[in-house]
């Protein structure tokens, strides 16, 4: 939601901005500029439209200290004149800003009586005219000051034409500085820093960091405070698209490999499971998982995961409705799974609940993010950076940990435990065969960008894959697409189904296989097209589906993973054969950082 970047060094900024802000156009594409600093003077260009566009027409902007944004629009349509920077009256300050700030038409309000020209309709702006108006000792000063005013939740970077120096604050909003040598950044997130540094500090709630080319003061709360430093443990070339045609493409194609990370991190190879950082000493805590999107369909197949290991004292919610429920008891263990670690709705849900007494858990992919400050544990995916707007990999590493905390949570006997644990070491083989054939896929989901909506089902655990996989085609090929556990047609939704309302229907084998052939035979009644996901070798499915996609043969409990990702590929040939820009969606930013 909104990438901001910073640079102050002694090498010209704007090649290093735009470089940076193209790694960040996940968070937000639909307006962006950016600003410099040259002898006293400030330079600014922004527009509408993606990075690649703002490059084509920007002129060269001198200086070795600037700034950069690029937009997820909440307050004000996506335009030149909304786009980041903002700047005050006098153009001596220029602030860019990810987040909400919610008193911002009273504080606007204020600053017009003052005499303040606003230009925009943003948020944002009342930011550079709030340290203008309190700038009498110089720009550290003003920006403190300033930021005791708003309320909301933000990360800045503020640039000034009389200081040369960057300085950056956060409340609830992500925002990382990257060291250099006789350079410092700034950015939302790592992989805009991978070009240029491993070296990064992680900013608290509350902290401003005053950067100069040297060196990084940081004071929290008005006080001085130390923050170390961390090393960024991704590689520039986990952030490129390595000669996929898209990041999805390459994130789905990854994923047999987050799988094994993921597992290797907690499991060594011949051993059991260890690391695992959740709380110990509870008999049978109540669970619930929290999590938004992807995340939370994980969540939903966790519940199966579980049940299925024989332990039933688990819940998932949604995590922006756990916030209006009354929430949890003292000592239930709230997990919280984001993939990014900034989701804001999950944050606001897990704070809450950490607030009544619960033991907060976070599962994800990101170190050093904000979930990770604010649970009591942290368990790590190892799914390496998930820059497509659209969650694959990042999914299926989920998954993994959700099978290691069942395994350590149920008392399953060590043959049980054993067993699954080599069906998890498996079925990345089995993900990894599925991708070597991924261009089968390719007739099946160009049959189904011929429609306008699609219905999913399946039973059992891999209804929430349905789910997940409905996400996708909608997400990624504007394809209308709705999941049902199978039983649930006859209850209503077999009243929209016809000839022109294709079914794509789970049916790999389990104990729901049975009712799910009996589900496919009411659906060919009532005319629609059948497309089933089935075990290879399964003769009796070819019988009554349209068309059959195999898969190889898993243990069901793990059929989730090889599952979806014949879901992902279909969505993402579909929306390539529709042309889709798969990675930006409209409308979508991958890390929603406002609630
Ligand atoms: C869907 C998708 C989103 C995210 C959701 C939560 O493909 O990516 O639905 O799953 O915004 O994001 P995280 O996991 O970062 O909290």
């Amino acid at each position: 939601m909104c990438g901001i970047v910073g640079y102050i060094g002694y090498k010209q900024a704007q090649p290093i901005l735009l470089k940076s802000l193209k790694r960040l156009e996940y968070r937000g594409y639909d307006s962006c500029g950016i600003a410099t600093i040259k002898n006293g003077e400030l330079h600014l260009f922004k527009d509408k439209g993606r990075i690649v566009e703002l490059e084509k027409k920007l002129p060269q902007l001198d200086g070795k200290t600037g700034i950069g944004h690029t937009r997820w629009a909440t307050h004000g349509e996506p335009s030149p004149i909304n786009a980041h920077p903002h700047l005050d009256c006098h153009r001596r300050i220029a602030v860019v800003h990810n987040g909400i700030i919610e008193n911002y038409l009273d504080l606007k309000r204020r600053l017009i009586e003052e005499g303040h020209l606003f230009l925009s309709e943003t948020d944002t702006e009342v930011i550079p005219h709030l340290i203008e108006k309190y700038y009498r000792r110089g720009l550290p000063e003003a920006v403190s000051q300033a930021v005791n005013h708003l309320s909301g939740s933000f990360a800045i970077a503020v640039l000034g034409t009389v200081s040369r120096e960057l300085i950056v604050a956060r409340k609830e909003n992500p925002i990382v500085v990257g060291l250099g040598d006789k350079e410092n950044f700034v950015a939302s997130d790592i992989p805009a820093l991978l070009d240029y540094t491993d070296r990064v500090i992680y900013l608290e709630d509350d902290d401003i960091a005053f950067i100069t080319s040297e060196e990084v003061k940081i004071t929290h709360r008005g006080q001085p405070a130390i923050r170390n430093w961390q090393v960024i443990p991704w590689r520039l070339e986990e952030a490129k698209k390595a000669g996929y045609e898209h990041f999805m493409l390459k994130e789905i194609h990854e994923q047999p490999q987050a799988i094994r990370q993921t597992l290797a991190t907690y499991v060594p190879e011949t051993g059991t499971i260890t690391g695992l950082d959740i709380p110990r000493d509870d008999t049978e805590p109540n669970i619930l998982c929290l999590g938004c999107g992807s995340s939370f369909y994980a969540s939903l197949v966790y519940g199966y995961i579980f049940d299925k290991l024989g332990y039933q004292n688990i819940k998932s919610q949604i995590a922006s409705e756990f916030i209006h429920s009354s929430g949890v008891k003292d000592g239930t263990w709230v997990i919280g799974i984001t993939q990014s670690g900034e989701t804001a709705d999950t944050l606001k849900a897990l704070k809450k609940a950490k607030e009544q007494g619960a033991k907060t858990i976070a599962i994800t992919n990101v170190i050093g993010s904000t979930v990770t400050r604010l649970a009591d544990h942290i368990l790590y995916i190892r799914a390496g950076p998930e820059i497509s707007v659209a969650a694959t990999k990042s999914f299926a590493a989920q998954l993994i940990i959700g099978y290691l905390i069942a395994l350590t949570v149920a008392s399953v006997d060590s043959y049980t435990r054993d067993k699954v644990l080599t069906e998890l070491r498996t079925v990345a083989i089995r993900v990894k065969q599925i991708l070597d054939e991924a261009d089968c896929l390719n007739p099946i989901a160009t049959l189904l960008t011929k429609y306008s909506d699609l219905f999913l089902i399946a039973r059992g655990i891999n209804y929430p894959v349905v789910l997940e996989g409905a996400l996708k085609f909608k997400e990624i090929a504007y394809i209308h697409a709705d999941a049902y556990p199978a039983g649930e047609l006859k209850h209503g939704p077999f009243a929209l189904l016809r000839e022109n309302t294709p079914v794509v229907a789970i049916a790999t084998p389990d104990e729901t296989y049975q009712s799910l052939l009996t589900s496919i035979k009411e659906i060919k009644a009532r005319s629609s097209p059948v497309i089933a996901i089935a075990e290879e070798g399964d003769k009796n499915i070819e019988q009554i589906a349209d068309e059959v996609l195999f898969t190889p043969r898993v243990e069901p409990l793990v059929s989730p993973l090889t599952n979806i990702t014949i879901l992902q590929l279909l969505a993402y040939y579909a929306a390539k054969e529709r042309g889709c820009a798969i990675d930006f969606p409209v409308n979508l930013a991958k890390s929603v950082t406002v609630p």
